[in-house]
């Protein structure tokens, strides 16, 4: 690869290795980086009275970040506004939690033109530009009416919903338009694809032609390439890493104080598309219908509460306080809680040593554009007696990974029922279905994917 690659995103995490990091974007983006070399542009993750024209520059070998503050106007219209209480909601299906508001609009577009301004100073000739996620949908047209003629790629990490329900927002189509400013859009699954060739032929009267495994578009008088470009993990690098846990202090305490118990494991930001509820309510079900399991088994659900700025987040919280609660008085011993709800983060090597010691590991979203921590779950096992997982259909994860145990959420039997089987299914059926779903992650790595990603870019 020759070109500089540019990535820009709202957040850009932390460039010290082992720290700990929000979400799939973040630990996907790093990893690549970190290998092919470049910047990485977005929000400082600083809120302040005067943001002021400055950009933060850190370097650190041949990775650099630039990032800018943002006003608390900004803050509050872009990111609590349209972007986590407009389009997440709006993306995972959520259409009934959707905040409708222009001005937090005008605020989202406002971000999106300051970012284009600072980032245009930074940029080369032939650097390939390369924008992730719903924040930023209209970067590349800002970056556009400024001059700039870059390749310039972008990639959704969340899901994308039916024409129908895009078109509930006032501006889809302003926004959409956006898309056609990007020479290649990208997003997480080849049903996501459909759905968004399905929009731009439905209400953009798009012209699509189906090749090389994607569709090029004639749309709003410009032409792009939607592809699907499922994103993975580096498997290598986590099943190391977990195969060196277990003198983690964390993970030795939860190892003893399981004594010969199973442990089940989630791991989720502490957000409503994850499934939280209902994820609590089948253990509730699996403890009351099969008794057996009272005091044989636990569930660890690690869930770092994030965008507390935003009030349906305040408002899961306080249903997963009291759902927590209320299975916890009904089924706890003297010396057994059932739910252990842990509402904060660890680093992630301590994360890969609870999933690894972990007989089953619980990833059941109600929506999800791919689900990361499914993965990471089945490269922390241990080979000789890995563990089951238990996937929800919904994550684009269930696509690629069948040897799950794949569920419906909503369906709070049969996700009982589900984890019954996990923790019945015999050691050569556990380690047969690990085998197929490691052979699958270890051929889509996320360096795969961002080469994939960026040499489609590159080569036009
Ligand atoms: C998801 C999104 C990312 C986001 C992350 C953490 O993975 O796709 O864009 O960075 O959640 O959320 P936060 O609001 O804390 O950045």
């Amino acid at each position: 690869m020759t070109n500089r690659t540019v990535v820009v995103s709202n957040r850009v995490a932390p460039i010290d290795e082992g720290r700990t990091a929000a979400g799939g974007l973040a630990v996907a983006v790093l990893a690549a980086l970190r290998r092919s070399g470049g910047i990485w542009f977005g929000w400082s993750g600083e809120v302040v009275a005067s943001p002021g024209e400055t950009v933060h520059l850190t370097e650190r070998g041949r990775l650099a970040t630039a990032t800018v503050d943002l006003g608390e106007d900004d803050y509050e219209a872009y990111y609590n506004g349209f972007a986590n209480a407009t389009l997440w909601p709006l993306f995972h299906y959520r259409v009934d939690l959707v905040d409708f508001d222009r001005a937090n609009y005008a605020g989202y577009r406002r971000v999106n033109a300051h970012f284009a301004r600072k980032l245009a100073g930074l940029l080369g000739p032939d650097d390939l530009i390369w924008v992730h996620d719903y924040h930023l949908i209209p970067l590349g047209e800002e970056l556009r009416r400024l001059g700039i003629g870059n390749r310039i790629g972008f990639f959704l990490h969340t899901p994308l919903p039916p024409r129908e329900l895009l078109a509930t927002l006032p501006m889809h189509r302003e926004l959409m338009r956006c898309l056609a400013f990007f020479d290649l859009v990208g997003v997480q699954t080849e049903r996501d694809r459909v759905r968004l060739c399905g929009y731009l032929a439905g209400e953009a009267d798009a012209l699509l032609e189906e090749r090389d495994g994607g569709a090029s578009v004639r749309a709003f008088g410009r032409e792009f390439r939607v592809e699907a470009h499922p994103i993975g993990i580096d498997a290598a690098h986590v099943e190391r890493s977990a195969a060196g846990t277990a003198n983690i202090r964390d993970v030795e305490r939860l190892r003893v104080s399981l004594a010969d118990r199973r442990l089940i494991v989630g791991v989720d930001r502490l957000d409503y598309s994850k499934g939280l509820p209902q994820r609590f309510d089948a253990f509730a079900h699996l403890l009351r219908a099969r008794p057996g399991n009272r005091n044989r088994v636990s569930l660890m659900q690690i869930a770092p509460p994030t965008r507390g700025g935003v009030a349906e987040y305040s408002e899961i919280r306080r249903t997963l306080d009291t759902l927590a609660g209320h299975v916890n008085g009904e089924f706890a011993d003297v010396d057994w809680v059932p739910i252990r709800y842990l509402n904060r983060s660890f680093s992630r090597r301590t994360l890969f040593g609870f999933l690894r010691l972990a007989r089953v590991g619980l990833v059941t979203p109600l929506r999800d554009g791919m689900n990361l921590v499914a993965m990471e779950y089945l490269a922390s096992q241990p080979p000789d007696d890995p563990g089951a997982l238990v996937l929800s259909r919904f994550a684009g994860a269930a696509q690629y990974l069948p040897d799950a145990l794949i569920v419906n959420p909503y369906d709070v039997e049969g996700v009982a029922e589900a984890i019954q089987a996990a923790l019945a299914m015999p050691l050569g059926e556990r380690r047969e279905r690990w085998e197929r779903s490691m052979r699958v992650l270890r051929s889509n790595s996320v360096e795969a994917w961002y080469e994939r990603f960026l040499a489609r870019l590159a080569g036009g």
